[in-house]
């Protein structure tokens, strides 16, 4: 297993499968191949851990090991029965079979799971004599089960808990954006740090913390382990060399990082995820409302989540809100390009600004725009905006 070259596949949100498939040649991928809500490419096992540590885009990373139909419970028994787990799992290793996808045999996915599991334990028991326990939560090799209307997978997920869980933001609670999302946001606007951000509804910060772990050259699986890092036949030399050079990569932020929010809560929030992120210095967190947003360097960039309103119940207030939005940005952001990730579509046209370009992009199962709007103008670094800034953009809207 330990070969140069293996094919793979990392998933992500749908629409942001270019921008991961950008990582994957960027870190050294061959052969990449964008699918729907997923991204194949071929590299050897340090690839492999390589990308769980640097990816910013993916959700999890797996080893795919057998590929056929699976229509019904004996072929699926038969395609995970011809896998060789006797190389995969240690004695005395726990396992956990994960479903995704789906296929009209198996209605109930656990039940495809379990299929996956007996033929798993059936052929360690009649090779080895043994038979691995299942642990749900927290096994040691985790296998993933692709379910296909013509074609199932069979694989090793070598992530485990799912790369967006970055371990900064505590889990649970309101959904805010996770945190790939945010990092393929600030991927699709060109963020590479090399200008400086606000998310002047920064919520738990995960925009602005995103940004600070790529400004400042972080690899956001630093600070967690992967699924991987517990396969017993893997030389985890390898880990620590790569983790070392990760953490040796690192710089200061060249510029400032600004996130603010008009609810004190979220402003601790920000502060405490910062901190948890090891990115504190490099984000300057305040609380202010809007309407309260100091002017921005030209060139600056703007990346912000409005409310949802189908998320947060809030749909009464949203038009204030993106009418308050579309005025500080034409007030406090000449020369800048703004960059809103809205739930609500209907609602852009609240900014009373023209959009220079458009994404689709989903937010779990939200189907969401993600607008770019460049702001014409200017303010001088620190100094007031330019009347003809203001005057401009109204006239363009429309
Ligand atoms: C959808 S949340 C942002 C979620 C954020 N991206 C995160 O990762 O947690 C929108 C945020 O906008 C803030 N907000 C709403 N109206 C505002 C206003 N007028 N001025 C400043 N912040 C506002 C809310 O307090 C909320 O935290």
């Amino acid at each position: 297993m330990n070969e140069r070259s293996l094919t793979l596949v990392a998933t992500c949100s749908r629409g942001l499968e270019q921008v991961l498939a950008e990582e994957l040649k960027a870190l050294g991928g061959g052969e990449v191949e964008a699918g729907r809500g997923m991204v194949r490419f071929r590299g050897g096992i340090d690839l492999l851990l390589r990308a769980n540590l640097e990816l910013r885009t993916a959700i999890r990373v797996l080893l795919p090991l057998a590929g056929g139909p699976a229509g019904d419970r004996q072929a699926l028994y038969a395609l995970a029965a011809g896998v060789a787990w006797e190389e995969l799992v240690g004695r005395g290793q726990t396992i956990a079979v994960d479903v995704a996808g789906r296929a009209a045999a198996f209605r109930d996915g656990r039940f495809a799971a379990l299929v996956v599991k007996d033929a798993i334990v059936d052929r360690l028991r009649a090779r080895l004599g043994w038979r691995p326990d299942v642990n749900r939560s927290d096994a040691d090799v985790r296998v993933h089960l692709h379910l296909g209307v013509d074609e199932s997978s069979i694989g090793l997920d070598s992530s485990g808990e799912p790369l967006s869980h970055r371990g900064y933001r505590p889990r649970g609670g309101p959904a805010p954006l996770s945190e790939s999302l945010a990092a393929g946001l600030l991927l699709l606007a060109g963020y590479t740090g090399e200008a400086p951000l606000c998310d002047p509804m920064c919520g738990t910060g995960t925009i602005a913390i995103e940004g600070a772990l790529l400004a400042t050259r972080t690899a956001p699986g630093l600070r967690r382990s992967f699924a991987m890092e517990r396969w017993g036949w893997l030389d985890q030399r390898i880990g620590h060399r790569l983790r070392q050079e990760l953490w040796d990569r690192r710089r200061p932020a060249p510029l400032p990082i600004l996130a603010s929010d008009a609810d004190e809560a979220a402003v601790r929030a920000t502060q405490r995820n910062a901190r948890e992120a090891g990115v504190a210095p490099a984000v300057k967190v305040s609380r202010r409302r809007l309407r309260d947003m100091p002017d921005l360097p030209s060139g600056s960039l703007v990346v912000t989540n409005p409310p949802y309103g189908v998320r947060l119940g809030e749909q009464g207030t949203l038009d204030e809100v993106y009418l308050e939005l579309g005025q500080a940005l034409r007030r406090a952001a000449g020369g800048c390009s703004a960059w809103i990730l809205a739930g609500a579509p209907v609602l852009l046209a609240r900014l009373r600004l023209r959009p220079a370009h458009r994404f689709v992009l989903y937010n779990g199962p939200l189907e969401c725009r993600y607008v770019r709007y460049d702001l014409h103008g200017g303010s001088p670094p620190g100094g007031r905006p330019r009347p003809g800034g203001l005057a401009e953009e109204e006239n363009s809207w429309g």
